[in-house]
């Protein structure tokens, strides 16, 4: 209530609320104080209706007991109102709240949960991961918190890895899977449709794509499609197509597709861009619960930063776009940065710029730091 700035809403509850008990009370003692009960021997009053001849309508008071049962009712209600909120902005006498409610659960767990997770978290998690309460628990946490995406046998679905193989994204070593889980991960595979001029671009680099894992390819197709990836895909999946996870993409040879193998999606993937996004639980499992907002939206800024870089790194009027090389995000003393490497400083120098905010568009402050090639480009909130 305090969210309100007059106290209008407060009264507006109070007031009916409370007229309306007394109504009730009113309307009840009215209706059990004898009226309508006839004298000893004598019929009740008539209301002049009858039906099936001999079927009348009598005017009889209502029972008691069942006038005794408004009565508790009401007085159930006085008292819940005086002892909970409900009033308007009135906190009630035991000072009950849900939030407090719940950090009281939440205190009751954490007493009960705390030195077991302690005991896990003084542990090496390879040696977590062979303890057989440990996985009872990490199965619990995982049915709660990731089968909504990984699935309840973690087989994932499209868009959304399986975990039970050994084709990682990010890398399968164990601090790396806890990092992910931690921090998330924003999987950032920027639209080509237009860079590889339409339909017949991206059909070309489709192939060459294909070609990549062994299957059967239309060879001169495959030819012009390899010339495309090599400016523009090399970035992120390698010259030999075999991906980088640092960035989370994906290795293009082994024939396992995150977003689906055939023809349709593969190209769907290529002309459209993919973001994946696995969010941050760091919070959600651990200490600070409340911060997973942010994050997420950190993610997406992340997501934002890389794909324009990408751009810019693209535009041959900024760089040259086969020796610029757009790398990951990084956190620099609190500033979102992205790393790119080039031969050719100044190229480097206007993508950054591009990026930071001379562009009607792009309104962001940012800085640039160019050492030996690398150019990071620190970006302001
Ligand atoms: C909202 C959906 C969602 C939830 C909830 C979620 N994930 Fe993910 N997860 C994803 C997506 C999407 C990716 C792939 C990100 C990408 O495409 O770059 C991913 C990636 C991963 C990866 C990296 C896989 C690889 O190949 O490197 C791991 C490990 C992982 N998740 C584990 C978990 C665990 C453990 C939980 C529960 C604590 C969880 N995820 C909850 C959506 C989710
Ligand atoms: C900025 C880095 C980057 C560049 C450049 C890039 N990709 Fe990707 N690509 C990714 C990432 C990251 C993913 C995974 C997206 C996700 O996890 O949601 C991806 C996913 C894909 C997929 C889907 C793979 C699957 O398993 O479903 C295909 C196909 C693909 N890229 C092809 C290409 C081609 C062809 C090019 C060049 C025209 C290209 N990529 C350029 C980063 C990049």
């Amino acid at each position: 209530m305090a969210d309100f700035t007059s106290s209008f809403w407060n009264w507006y509850i109070i007031i009916p609320t409370v007229l309306g008990i007394i109504a009730c009370f009113l309307l009840i003692r009215w209706l059990s104080t004898g009226k309508g009960t006839p004298p000893a021997g004598e019929e009740a009053e008539s209301m002049g209706h009858v039906w099936d001849e001999d079927l009348e309508e009598l005017n009889n008071p209502l029972p008691r007991w069942w006038l005794n049962l408004f009565y508790i009712t009401l007085f159930f209600g006085i008292g819940y109102l005086a002892l909970y909120p409900g009033l308007g902005t009135f906190a009630g006498l035991l000072g009950w709240t849900s939030i407090g409610q719940y950090q009281q659960e939440m205190d009751v767990a954490d007493a009960k949960y705390g030195p077991l997770f302690s005991k896990f978290a003084a542990m090496d998690i390879v040696a977590v991961a062979d303890d057989a309460d440990a996985r009872r628990m990490g199965e619990r946490l995982f049915v709660n918190y990731c089968a909504t995406c990984h699935g309840s046998d973690a087989r994932g679905a499209r868009g959304f890895p399986n975990l039970r193989d050994s084709y990682w994204l990010y890398g399968g070593d164990p601090a790396v899977i806890e990092q992910t889980i931690l921090n998330g991960r924003a999987g950032v595979m920027p639209a080509w449709e237009q860079a590889l001029g339409g339909e017949s671009g991206v059909s070309d680099v489709t192939e060459y794509v294909f070609s990549l894992s062994g299957r059967k390819v239309d060879q001169a197709a495959a030819d012009r499609g390899r010339k495309q990836y090599q400016t523009l895909c090399v970035a992120c999946h390698g010259a030999d197509g075999t991906g980088n996870q640092a960035l989370g993409a994906p290795n293009l040879t082994d024939n396992i597709w995150l977003y689906g193998g055939s023809r349709k999606r593969v190209m769907e993937s290529i002309a459209a861009g993919r973001n994946g996004i696995m969010p941050p639980h760091g919070d959600l499992l651990g200490e600070n619960r409340n911060d997973v907002v942010g994050d997420l939206d950190d993610a997406a800024r992340q997501v934002e930063v890389l794909r324009d870089a990408v751009d810019c790194a693209r535009d041959p009027q900024l760089a040259e776009p086969e020796h610029t090389h757009v790398g990951s995000v990084q956190r620099v003393e609190g500033d979102l940065a992205v790393e790119c490497r080039g031969d050719d400083v100044r190229g480097l120098a206007l993508v950054g710029r591009a990026l930071g905010g001379h562009d009607g568009n792009r309104q962001r402050a940012c800085a640039l730091r160019v050492d030996h090639g690398v150019l990071l480009l620190l970006l302001r909130p």
